[in-house]
Formats: structure tokens, sequence, C-alpha cells
């Protein structure tokens, strides 16, 4: 493997820079025209997801190009430590094991020296049995009364998770229960997602991993004081009313919660990988004990083909590839991705974290300036919404944005002609996105000369489409790992650790030191810059 600063200069990352001097000139139009087999054989599965790439920016040969940097950059090694459970987050010394969460009973793993799968099975038992108290409703508030409300706080990783999974999965969910999610310290949040329910009906699961993080304390603080206020100031509610999901028993019991209702992880589970651990509590409450093993089954056998399948025909492998191929090459800034199920709508906003959380480095392992484009910026809305908002842009603007399209043979819920219209939608918009249509085109339709040009569609705009029968619990988890992964071949690649998260410390630690300076009754002294002096002096004057 080389080292990292060194991948410029890679035989492979050399070969890749001079292909791209060919392919850029290629339109997807010609590449079609020339190979008819294009759009059957640029196809891979895996997982019960299929992935079209043929309409990529790409030759025959590129993805073999690509694999060779994969290979060069020892991508192999890679993957087989990640799963082996080595410590590859360098910068934290942890394992990264997420996928040990999805192992069937039986497996092994050993994190030093301790298999970790008895352990995870333990805690989805510990879930199982709760989530079959709450949803039989033998599990009663303080005041006897049945829990149908369930308020998650969390943040980040403790919080995108399980809004998207709640979101993608309600069809599943039991409708007798309401879900809610606080995670802003804007207290609205909090306000909004209690304003309508009974504290003798609801639940809080506070979900942080480190029970330290500061929006979440203020949430929870918040929340118990709501509680208690509501059931007549008895301290004893909160046992009946909190439970906890985190990896610091000894903060979660300071909180006040009882350990015997804490829900456990660990720390080589990261924030951003831990929908599939205790983090989903509310997941498994929403949709049973069955419907969480059938989505963290999905995610084993995403895992599996990940593992195991070659990089040729290895999802996570191409759309990794494929998109380091547009950052790094065509240096493209982002990448869109539009599910067209409305059930997937908080998908771009939980793989935001995940995608760029993870790769937003600059800097490799070794600590060296990175000579290249790491993540991406990752973004996008359901179709067919994006449609009549930001398409124009994709379509006929100045910048190349690839597009990722999620899209299901069967509606959950059919709905007359519906879901052929967004099907042909989806279908429509990657069509037009490659081919366009040429100035030609737009004459003979009879269009004035004059109006001619804006009405020319380039195209040779990149996407992929994934296509799956049905969102299932299941196939909702091999999503969700199909991009884990990706994340993971990119961040391979570019020898960054795509596993911590230091770029937000710098922000919180600054938010500390402001907020009693905000709130000092005497005018403090402040040290800040004079653009942060002058606004903490307007807001204090604002505030008198
Ligand atoms: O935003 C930083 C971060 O540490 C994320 O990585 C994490 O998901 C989130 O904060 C919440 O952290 P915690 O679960 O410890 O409250």
């Amino acid at each position: 493997m080389p080292a990292a600063q060194d991948l410029t200069s890679t035989p492979s990352w050399r070969a890749l820079g001079d292909h791209y001097a060919k392919v850029r000139d290629s339109h997807l139009r010609q590449l079609f025209a020339q190979d008819p087999q294009r759009g059957t054989k640029m196809t891979a599965e895996g997982a019960g997801l299929f992935l079209d790439y043929s309409k990529n920016r790409i030759h025959d040969d590129t993805l073999g190009l690509l694999v060779k940097l994969a290979d060069e950059a020892g991508l192999r090694g890679k993957i087989d430590a990640m799963f082996r459970g080595d410590k590859i987050n360098i910068t934290e010394n942890r394992a990264v094991l997420h996928t040990a969460l999805r192992l069937p009973r039986g497996a092994t793993i050993m994190v030093d020296g301790e298999n970790v799968v008895p352990q995870v099975h333990a805690v989805l038992d510990k879930m199982g049995a709760f989530c079959d108290r709450v949803r039989k409703g033998e599990w009663k508030g303080h005041t006897g009364k049945r829990i149908k409300n369930i308020v998650n706080v969390g943040i980040g990783g403790s919080d995108l998770g399980p809004v998207m999974a709640y979101e993608a999965l309600r069809h599943y969910t039991d409708r007798n229960m309401t879900f809610r999610f606080v995670s802003n310290v804007d207290g609205i949040d909090f306000v909004e997602a209690t304003h309508d329910l009974d504290p003798s009906e609801t639940l809080f699961i506070i979900s942080s991993k480190t029970f330290t993080t500061l929006e979440t304390m203020t949430n929870a603080q918040s929340a118990r004081d709501w509680l208690l206020k509501g059931l007549g100031g008895d301290a004893k509610a909160v046992a009946k009313h909190f439970v906890a999901v985190s990896t610091n028993a000894k903060k979660v019991s300071e909180f006040g919660i009882d350990t015997a209702n804490m829900f456990e992880f660990w720390d080589w589970v990261g924030g951003r990988y831990s929908m599939d651990s205790a983090i989903g509590l509310s997941t498994m409450l929403a949709v049973g004990h069955a419907g969480f093993r059938e989505m963290l089954d999905g995610f084993h056998t995403m895992d599996e083909h990940f593992r195991t399948t070659p990089f040729q025909k290895n999802l996570p492998v191409i759309m990794g590839l494929l998109a380091l191929w547009y950052s790094d090459f065509f240096k493209s800034e982002t990448i869109a991705v539009l599910p067209y199920e409305q059930y997937l709508k908080r998908f771009p906003a939980y793989l935001q974290q995940l995608t760029m959380e993870s790769n937003g480095k600059h800097v490799t392992l070794a600590g060296k300036t990175v000579d290249y484009l790491t993540g991406a910026v990752y973004w996008g809305e359901p179709g067919t919404n994006g449609q009549h908002s930001f398409y124009q842009l994709i379509h006929q603007g100045t910048r190349l944005i690839p597009c990722d399209f999620l899209a299901f043979n069967h509606a959950l819920t059919p709905l007359g002609r519906h879901h052929d219209i967004l099907i042909a939608n989806v279908l429509a918009q990657a069509e037009a996105l490659a081919f366009g249509k040429t100035a030609d085109e737009v004459r003979k339709e009879g269009t004035a000369e004059a109006l001619v040009p804006h009405r020319v569609f380039e195209g040779n705009r990149p996407s992929n489409m994934i296509f799956a029968d049905r969102l299932t619990p299941g196939v909702l988890g091999a999503l969700v790992a199909l991009y884990e992964h990706s994340v993971f071949v990119q961040g391979a690649i570019w020898n960054i650790d795509s596993f911590d998260q230091w770029g937000v410390e710098l922000g919180k630690a600054l938010a500390q030191k402001i907020i009693p300076e905000l709130e000092a009754p005497a005018e403090p002294n402040l040290a800040h810059d004079s653009s942060t002096s002058n606004l903490i002096r307007r807001y204090r004057a604002g505030r008198r």
C-alpha cells in the first residue's frame, strides 16, 4: 500500500489521469450508440438491490482502472481489517465494528480478547423484551396508563438514523403509537414534539453515545421537567418514563435513569453507524422485534456481499469508486441522492452525516495534508418534488452533479396509477440527464431560433439507478449498508480516518465559552474577534 501522500503518484492514479483525458470528451449518447449492450452489461446485483451504473461517464475499461487503484490502495486488506475488528479508527484507537451489530447469533468477532457477538445479542434480547412489553401495553406509566407515545431525544447519529428508519418503515409501524424525535437545542423542537402529548402516556428514550452532548442533555433535562410538571412532581415517575441508550452507564445513572433501563452499545460503534445498535430502540418499538431483525439481516446480507464479492461486481465498491472518479478526476463537488419513494424522505439527511462526517477530512492517517479532493457534499430530496425545484440546475447548469436515483418495483400502498407515474418520472430523469436534447432536435420541434440555446439539454449528466422490489426493513438495511461501505471504500483509498469527527469539536468548545457570556448579569469581558464580540453585545442589548 503506498504511503498516503503518494496516492496521486501511484501508477494506477496516473493511469486514471490519462484515462480521464480521453473519457471527459466522450458523450453518453456516443457510448450507448457504440455498445447496444451497455445498459444491461454495466449492472450489478446484491442483497436485493439492483444497480444500473451504465449512465456514468465511463468507458469499458474505466472500472478496471479504478479497481486497480483500489488494489494498489490496499482495499482488500482494509476491508478484512475492518471486519476482523482491527483498530482502524486510529485517531481514537478504536475498532470499527458496526458489521458485528448485525451478525447472526453464534458468530464470533474478537475485540480486546473478547467475543462481542454474545454482548450484541444480549442487548438485542433485552431490547426485544422491553419492546414487547411496551407494545403489548404491559409496561405502564407512573399513573398506570399504557405508554402510547415514544419520544427519542438525541442528535447526530443518535437521531438521524432513528428518524430516517421510522419514516422509512412507517408502513410497518404500530399506528396506535406516536413517535416523535427531538434533536435541536432550539427549544421549539421539544415544545412542538410534546405539545399534544399526555405525559402519563409518554416514554422518553434518551439516546446519546457519550451522554454528555449539550443538545441532548439540555433536551433530556427539559423532558424531565415537562414530565414531572405533568405528573405532579413525583420524581419516582422518571423510572417509568425514561430509558437511556448509551455507552456511558455512569453518566446515565448520574442523570437519574436506572441503569436497568439502559440499553448499551460500545465504543466500536460510531455514532453515524449506530442505527442498528440499541440506538435503534425507537425503530424496534415502531416495527417490532421481528421487523428490526429483518432490517439487521438486510444489513448483514450487504455486509457479506461487500466482504466476498469480486470488486468488479461489488455494489459498494462500484459506487465508492464512481464517487471517487467524479470527485478526484471530474472535480465535481456534490452527489445528489434522489429517492423516488416518499418513505425515504429523510434518507438524504441521514446520508449527509454518514458521508460527510466520515469523509470530510483533509489529512491522511499519517497526518499529511492530502493533495486530492476527499468527501463530496451529499444532498437530496425525494422525487418528484426535486424535479420542480433544483433539477433545473442539474439538467442545464454549469456544474456536474452525479445523481443516485433510488426506486422500487412496488408501492407499499398502491394508489391508482401513482406508482407507474412516479417510476416513469425517475426513468425519464435519468434518461434526460444522460442523453439530453440537441439543438437540431430542438429546431425540429419548430422552436424559434432565439430560443434554441435555452432549450438545449447538453446531457452527459451521470447517474446511478438503484432498484429494489419494495421498501422492506431488509431492503432498508441493505441500502444503508451499501452507503456505509461505499463511504468506507472512498475513505480507504483516500487513506483518511473515516471514523473520527474532530471537526465538530472546535465549535462545541467555543459555544461552551459563549453561553456564560450571553447569560452573565454583568457586562462580560470579551476576548473574541471584533465581529463575534460585537454580535454578543448586540444580542445582550437586544435581550435587555
Ligand atoms: O456531531 C458530533 C457527534 O459526536 C456525532 O458523531 C454523534 O453522532 C453526535 O455528535 C451525537 O453524539 P452522542 O450520541 O454522544 O450524543
